[in-house]
C-alpha cells in the first residue's frame, strides 16, 4: 500500500462512547477483522520466520479505535453479478404471442427474429443459437471430430477457465490437453499450444477462451491453425459484445462460442451462440444441432436437441434495448474500480486496454500480488464479512479436477502461470443496478483490509527484528 492507516480511514473516537448507529455499523466487525488479520499474522510469522507466538492483540488496538460509515458491512448481500431483468409488461407481450401461437419451439418466430439480430449486433454472417454454450462447444468439437476423424483425437484448451470449456471436450470422450496461459491476457498461451502439437502431432481443435473479455492472441492462433489445419474454436463466453478493430470477435477463427446464461451481460436465462466462418458448416451444424433430423422427421445424421426455445428467445427479445445501457453502466462501475486501485500496489486490473479493443466490462477481476499479506481466499473471506460475495474465478484449476487425471498423465502439461494465477485473482460484484457508491464502498474496503494488514505485517516485523 502507498498510503498508511490515515486518520482518513480511522478517526479517533472512543471506543465505549461511540455507539453504533444500527447493527451494521456495529465497531464489532473491526474486532472480528482484526482477529482474523491476527491469526493470519500468527501463521504468517511462524511458518515463515519460526519465531516464538506473539501476542498480536497489541495492534488489534490500532484497529479498534473507530468504525468509520464506509466500513459497516451492506445491509444486505452485494453478490458478483445480478441477472438483467426485462420489464414485466414488455415479456408479458411475448408470452401472449406465444400462448395464442403455440409455438413454443423448433425454431420460431422470436427464433429467427433473435438470431438475425444477434447477426447484426455480433457483426457475424454465420450464427446459429443454441440451447447453452456448453452444449454450442460440444456441437463445433462434434463437428470438427466429424471431419477430421484423426485415430488418436485429442483436444487443446486452457485450465484457467470455466468447467464447461474442457468438460465439453472430456463428455465427448476426446482426451484433453491442458497447456499454459499468458501472463498478460490469461488466456491460453500459442507457444505453449505449439509445443504440445510438436510433441503430440496435430489435434482435432484447439480451444482458446477469451478470458474475462480479454482477447486471446487471434493472429497467433490463425497462424496455428493454417500451419497445423486443426479447427479453432474460440470460447467466448465470457466476450458478447466485444469487438476487434470493429470486427466483431465472433468473426474469428471457425467457430466462436457464446454464452447466454443469466450471469452473462446480455442472456435468455439459458442460451447460447454459435458462429461460424464457413456458411457450408450451416448444414451439418444444423443437423448436430437438432437429432440429424431435416423437415418433421427425416433422420439424416447423427445430432442431438441443442434447440433454444421460444420463452428463451422472447426473454432476449424483451431485454434487447438493455444490452448497449448495460455495458455503458459497467464501463462506469469498473472505471471506479480501476481508479480508486490504481493506488492500491497490491491489486492490479486483469482487463486489458488494448486501442484496437471495444471491451464490455463483463468482470471486475483483479490479480492480488503476491507480496500482499492477505491472500485472495483470505480477501474473499474477509469480504463476506462485509456483505461482499467475491468470486474466486477461476479456482480450483480445470487440470486440478480429478476426471483430468488420465490427460495430466498422458500429456504432462507445465501449467506454471495458470497455477499462480487461479491463486490469485478475485472478481468483484459488478452489474448495472449497483451504484457509484456502492463501488466506492468496496474499494473503500479492500483498501482498508490491505491497511490493516499492512499494519500487523510492519508491527510483526519489529517485533521479529526486536
Ligand atoms: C468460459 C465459459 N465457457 C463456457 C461457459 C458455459 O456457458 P453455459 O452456461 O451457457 O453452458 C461458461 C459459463 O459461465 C464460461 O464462463
Amino acid at each position: 500500500m502507498t498510503r498508511s492507516l490515515s486518520s482518513e480511514f480511522l478517526p479517533p473516537v472512543k471506543e465505549k462512547k461511540n455507539k453504533p448507529k444500527n447493527k451494521h455499523e456495529s465497531p464489532l466487525i473491526l474486532l472480528e477483522l482484526s482477529k482474523d488479520l491476527v491469526e493470519l499474522a500468527r501463521i504468517w510469522h511462524e511458518s515463515k520466520d519460526n519465531i516464538a507466538q506473539n501476542n498480536f492483540f497489541d495492534h488489534v488496538k490500532v484497529l479498534r479505535q473507530g468504525h468509520p460509515q464506509f466500513l459497516s458491512p451492506f445491509p444486505s448481500e452485494i453478490t458478483w453479478t445480478k441477472a438483467l431483468k426485462p420489464d414485466t409488461r414488455r415479456i408479458s407481450r411475448y408470452l401472449k404471442k406465444i400462448f395464442s401461437s403455440r409455438i413454443f419451439s423448433n425454431f420460431g418466430p422470436f427464433h429467427e427474429e433473435l438470431e438475425k439480430r444477434l447477426r447484426t449486433y455480433l457483426k457475424v454472417e454465420n450464427l446459429f443459437l443454441v440451447n447453452n454454450a456448453t452444449i454450442g462447444l460440444m456441437l463445433a468439437l462434434r463437428f470438427a471430430y466429424d471431419k477430421l476423424r484423426p485415430k488418436n483425437p485429442y483436444i487443446i484448451t486452457t485450465p484457467f477457465t470455466f468447467p464447461a470449456t474442457s468438460h465439453a471436450v472430456k463428455f465427448l470422450s476426446f482426451d484433453t490437453a491442458f497447456a499454459d496461459i499468458d501472463p498478460h491476457s490469461l488466456c491460453l498461451c500459442p507457444e505453449a499450444v505449439e509445443n504440445v502439437i510438436k510433441k503430440h502431432g496435430p489435434p482435432v481443435a484447439v480451444i482458446p477462451v477469451h478470458v474475462f473479455g480479454n482477447v486471446a492472441d487471434l493472429e497467433a492462433f490463425e497462424s496455428l491453425r493454417r500451419k497445423y489445419g486443426f479447427f479453432l474454436i474460440y470460447d467466448s463466453a465470457h466476450a458478447f459484445g466485444v469487438e476487434v478493430n470493429g470486427k466483431g470477435i465472433g468473426s474469428y477463427g471457425d467457430f466462436s462460442v457464446f454464452s447466454l446464461h443469466a450471469t452473462k451481460i446480455f442472456h435468455t436465462a439459458e442460451g447460447g451462440i454459435v458462429t461460424f466462418s464457413d456458411p457450408a458448416y450451416a448444414k451439418d451444424l444444423g443437423y448436430l444441432r437438432s437429432f440429424g433430423i431435416k423437415g418433421v422427421d427425416t433422420c439424416f445424421s447423427l445430432g442431438i436437441n441443442a434447440k433454444l426455445s421460444e420463452l428463451n428467445c422472447a426473454l432476449g427479445l424483451a431485454l434487447w434495448d438493455k444490452i448497449e445501457p448495460a455495458i455503458k453502466k459497467r464501463k462506469q462501475l469498473y472505471n471506479i474500480y480501476a481508479q480508486e486501485f490504481s493506488e492500491v500496489t497490491y491489486l492490479h486490473p486483469v482487463m486489458r486496454h488494448l486501442p484496437a479493443v471495444r471491451q464490455n466490462y463483463g468482470y471486475a477481476t483483479f490479480l492480488v500480488s503476491g507480496h500482499s499479506f492477505v491472500t485472495r481466499d483470505v480477501l474473499c473471506d474477509l469480504l463476506k464479512k462485509f456483505n461482499v460475495i467475491a468470486r474466486k474465478y477461476f479456482s480450483p484449476l480445470l487440470s486440478d479436477v480429478p476426471c483430468y487425471k488420465y490427460d495430466l498423465e498422458k500429456f504432462k502439461p507445465v501449467l506454471k502461470t495458470a497455477e499462480d494465477v487461479s491463486k490469485k485473482t478475485i472478481t468483484l460484484p459488478i452489474y448495472p443496478d449497483l451504484n457509484t457508491g456502492d463501488i466506492k464502498k468496496i474499494t473503500q474496503i479492500v483498501k482498508y483490509i490491505f491497511q490493516a494488514s499492512d499494519i500487523i505485517k510492519t508491527s510483526i516485523n519489529n517485533k521479529a527484528l526486536g
